[in-house]
């Protein structure tokens, strides 16, 4: 065990005893509350060899205070000498005891006798906890509560487990809540890097936990929710059950022993599944988390799905940055970690050594928490751990994924930058989405044309963010979010996160894993008390901000004049679909270039290193790489030139020849002049840019605008 002080020295060890003994009160009261619904008859059976009686459970916890805390006490004599032998679960150092699989043939002693010992033992710990008591009492104490929390857990899976073989299906706890159920997972991103984890040496932990050390984690993504009911029977119409080549050899097994065909308290009825709850039986409902699934039907579900189960260390990284939600409120989780300890792991000395160190074999860790567990035993770094074919446990299933050569792309993702291209290509008047510029070739050139000498809308709104920014900042209440919308390599951010410490999270969303993850690393090494989470997806669909920022103030951020790559209507849209992100009270600050001099824009577009006509063909490069293209960059020239009746900058890439190009399994023709329009820069004027907010819903606040060469910073208000 370890019982580290916190940032308080001295505050959770010399805890004032009567708050100890207000714990342990509590504690064992509760113990008696959760099996008050049940007959005697319910706590002597046991239904199975894994799952022990409800009464063995009153007993074996009040035996755990009386061996490691009593039994040491000069004058305390135990209530009965043969219930060393009866209720020590599984420590061999104590000597033998009631085989496991045994527990429920001890119709004696009685229920009364076992309510005796309980109150017996509550009576002298009592006594030991009004006196004076050493660190190492305190320190077994702790573990005394924990270990009774467990079986708290234990006790109500053993009771669902005995319940659910009964034809009559009873309800063990009518009154449970059921499971929240809500929106699907989104896969979030996570940078990896180094990473560590483990007990943090802050209040109690299990030896288990410890010692806290580095792990390197590749980039990954993992679900902010949990697979749900709906999921799983997607699995199983796809015959998830029958198909051997999305199991592990010894899962295939279990599935072929046990007949497996459904999670463990799934049943067919007439009028559909129907599950085993501490309710009773319910219909299974599709958009409630699975439970009582094996790490093997887990590990099945998630190859299936194309994708794997997180590592340990993957789920509390993620964990620990707050980007997960129903961490600990449904289901624990199954892991792809195998139970092991950790590297310099010690057992404790002595009996309680043998509490979690001697399991550490052939088992696999779940993480989280459950319904059963109860409140505030859980934390981040809590690793729970079964065997991989049990599921009578409340388990449950959270999917992660590699990222693959730079790419988070879905299949779907892929799917529609090709019917983009095709569709684009094959216009009468050829263009694409600029958003196709950016994959990690495309946002490196972007960040080496905002170094050219000729552009200046990013140094410019750079130095007049930290100008403004005490000012623009001032009104942001504490605690608040902030959203960056298209935010690359989030460097302007840091004028706003520099200026406003309030700002406590911040969720850049990019179309450019590359450039996210980069940005992500950075920040977390230079701010590592703001909460990160990146947002990889299209800015103009209506994306699921994460779940945990819910009731948080929202503060938006579109700088970069990236508002000015849209059209009016499209630029309209966006505005308004920021404000529906970020609440009816949002406040959204955007920065746009100013209409200038016709020769100071074009040149900005025609830097004399040509890296922005490298950018301009880096869309030929993607789609000669990603949907078997064939375009020779040389073949084209980069054009910018200034369109004064729309007031923008636009960049085509001109055919210099009759050429015929493959791309996406087509064929398109260019004509020697031709164009491919490939990005609008909109520029603006105050009138211009407030008429556009006016459209979507905002008013304008506040209006900052550099010196010339003009860029204005916007701070507006839904
Ligand atoms: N905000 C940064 C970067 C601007 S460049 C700055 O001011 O310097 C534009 C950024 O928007 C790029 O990182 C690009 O990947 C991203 N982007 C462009 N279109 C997008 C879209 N539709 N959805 C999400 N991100 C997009
Ligand atoms: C990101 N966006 C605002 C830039 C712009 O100025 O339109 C992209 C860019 N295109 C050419 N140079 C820079």
């Amino acid at each position: 065990m370890n019982t580290a002080p916190c940032q308080m020295p001295g505050q959770m060890r010399a805890a004032p005893q009567d708050s100890l003994l207000d714990l342990y009160l509590t504690l064992r009261a509760r113990t008696l509350d959760l099996v008050a619904p049940l007959s005697p008859e319910d706590m002597v059976v046991q239904s199975m060899p894994d799952a022990s009686p409800a009464k063995w459970h009153l007993a074996h916890t009040t035996w755990f205070f009386e061996t490691f805390l009593l039994n040491g006490q000069p004058h305390y004599k135990a209530f009965d000498p043969d219930y060393a032998f009866l209720f020590n679960s599984y420590y061999e150092a104590l000597g033998p005891r009631q085989p496991r699989a045994q527990r429920g043939l001890l119709t004696r002693p009685p229920l009364d006798d076992i309510l005796a010992y309980r109150r017996h033992v509550d009576t002298h710990m009592h006594a030991l906890l009004a006196g004076d008591i050493n660190e190492s009492t305190i320190d077994f104490l702790r573990l005394g509560l924990a270990h009774e929390e467990q079986h708290q857990e234990l006790l109500l899976m053993d009771i669902l487990h005995l319940f659910s073989q009964s034809p009559l299906r009873p309800a063990a706890a009518p009154d449970w809540p059921g499971d929240d159920s809500g929106r699907a997972g989104r896969f979030q991103l996570r940078p990896g890097g180094l990473v560590d984890i483990g007990h943090s040496g802050c209040g109690f932990a299990f030896d288990n936990e410890t010692p806290r050390h580095k792990v390197w984690l590749q980039p990954f993504e993992i679900s902010d929710r949990l697979v749900t009911n709906g999921d799983w029977l997607a699995f199983m119409a796809d015959g998830g059950y029958a198909r051997p080549d999305l199991w592990l050899s010894d899962g295939w097994t279990q599935v072929q022993t046990n007949g497996w065909q459904a999670p463990a308290y799934w049943h067919a009825t007439s009028e559909g599944w129907r599950e085993m709850t501490l309710g009773g039986a319910v219909p299974v409902m599709p958009d409630t988390p699975v439970t009582h699934v094996s790490f093997y039907e887990a590990d099945a579900f998630a190859r299936w799905s194309g994708a794997r189960l997180p590592t340990e260390a993957e789920w509390e990284a993620a964990a620990s940055d707050g980007a997960l939600e129903q961490v600990d409120t449904v289901a624990w989780q199954w892991t792809a970690s195998a139970y092991l300890p950790y590297p310099g792991f010690t057992p404790g000395s002595g009996a309680v050594g043998e509490y979690n160190g001697k399991f550490m074999s052939g088992q696999m860790v779940l993480r989280g928490g459950c319904a059963f567990t109860p409140p505030g035993h859980a934390r981040p770094s809590y690793r729970n751990f079964f065997r991989p074919e049990q599921r009578w446990m409340r388990s449950g299933v959270r999917l992660a994924r590699d990222l693959h050569a730079g790419v988070a792309a879905t299949d779907r993702d892929e799917a529609t930058f090709a019917s983009d291209v095709v569709a684009g290509l094959s216009a009468r008047q050829k263009s694409l989405s600029p958003k196709y510029f950016y994959d990690a070739t495309g946002s490196e050139l972007f960040e080496a044309i905002c170094r050219t000498p000729e552009y200046y809308p990013t140094r410019t709104e750079s130095a007049l963010l930290a100008d403004i920014a005490a000012e623009l900042t001032a009104a942001i209440p504490a605690d608040a979010v902030l959203v960056e919308f298209g935010s690359g390599a989030s460097d302007k951010t840091r004028r706003l996160l520099d200026a406003a410490p309030q700002i406590t999270a911040y969720v850049p969303i990019d179309i450019s894993d590359d450039a996210l993850r980069q940005a992500t690393l950075r920040l977390n090494r230079d701010y590592p008390n703001l909460v990160v989470t990146p947002v990889v997806g299209d800015f103009t669909t209506l994306l699921d901000l994460p779940r945990a920022l819910r009731g948080r103030s929202l503060v938006g951020f579109f700088p970069g004049s990236t508002i000015g790559n849209f059209s009016v209507p499209e630029a309209r849209q966006l505005l308004r679909n920021m404000r529906a992100m970020l609440g009816s009270d949002a406040r959204l600050i955007v920065g746009a270039d100013m209409v200038k001099d016709e020769a100071t824009l074009v040149a900005t577009y025609n830097d004399a290193a040509g890296i922005t006509a490298e950018f301009n063909k880096n869309v030929l490069r993607r789609i000669n790489a990603e949907l078997a293209g064939t375009f020779d960059l040389n073949a084209f020239d980069h054009l910018a030139i200034w369109n004064a009746e729309y007031a923008r900058m636009e960049m085509h890439l001109v055919s210099r020849v009759d050429q015929i190009v493959h791309a996406a399994g087509h064929t398109f023709a260019f004509k020697a002049g031709e164009r491919l329009h490939t990005e609008n820069s909109h520029k603006f004027t105050r009138q211009s840019f407030g008429a556009l907010a006016a459209d979507a819903g905002f008013t304008v606040e506040q209006v900052w605008v550099s010196p010339a060469p003009e860029f204005a910073v916007f701070s507006l208000k839904a």
